[in-house]
């Protein structure tokens, strides 16, 4: 069943032009929670190679804007999207507005960010999660008030307590794991809509 899913998925991106499979997670997130809208100007984080920012740039429309970073070298594809901005940056060293050539706050923060899984299940949750930890700490400079927000996240115990104190942020705070996401795969992602953390 796992492979069939992965070759079914993966065969579809390439002859719809996405650059990678991932972007069915995305779509199916945003057609059940409505999560980005036409003009948005949306924060993509390890957007590499790109496929969400494909979707978003292509929903948001000519008066929305998308900006991704990644630790991987820019992909020039991608940035050559008309409204579309994509750096080489990692997260840790993330510090304001500015660098990323923006000067309000992103009405949609998006992460799929994974860390180089090493196989071994302890060490891999605890990269994921301060991967997430990283996100949520940025979140206030990042997400206007009202915003929504996805992430994707390692399920473990931790990442499960880490989360029950974060949802109050959010007025709707809802987790799915995506039809397209392989049957052995332990992440689920974390959508949440109207975030409170600036009011
Ligand atoms: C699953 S991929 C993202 C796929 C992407 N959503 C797409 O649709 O094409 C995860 C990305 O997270 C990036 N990443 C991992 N750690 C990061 C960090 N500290 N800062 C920025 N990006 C990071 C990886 O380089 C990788 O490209």
């Amino acid at each position: 069943m796992g492979f069939k899913v992965k070759d079914h998925y993966f065969n579809k991106a390439k002859n719809e032009n996405f650059v990678a499979r991932s972007v069915y997670k995305l779509e199916e997130i945003d057609n059940k929670y409505k999560v980005i809208s036409k003009g948005d100007l949306v924060f993509d984080l390890g957007y590499y190679p790109g496929s969400w920012i494909q979707y978003t740039s292509k929903k948001i429309g000519k008066d929305g804007k998308v900006v991704g970073i990644d630790i991987k070298e820019v992909n020039d594809k991608i940035d050559k999207i008309p409204n579309v901005s994509v750096f080489e940056k990692d997260v840790n060293d993330l510090q304001t507005l500015e660098e990323l050539g923006v000067t309000s706050q992103f009405d949609v923060v998006v992460s799929d960010m994974a860390p180089n899984t090493m196989g071994i299940k302890s060490v891999d949750q605890a990269r994921s999660l301060n991967l997430v930890e990283m996100v949520f700490y940025h979140l206030p400079k990042l997400l206007r008030p009202g915003g929504n927000f996805v992430i994707k996240v390692f399920d473990s115990h931790d990442a499960q307590e880490y989360l029950k104190q974060q949802r109050s942020v959010f007025k709707e705070f809802n987790y799915l794991k995506p039809k397209s996401t392989r049957s052995v795969s332990k992440e689920f992602f974390v959508i949440g809509k109207g975030y409170k953390g600036n009011e």
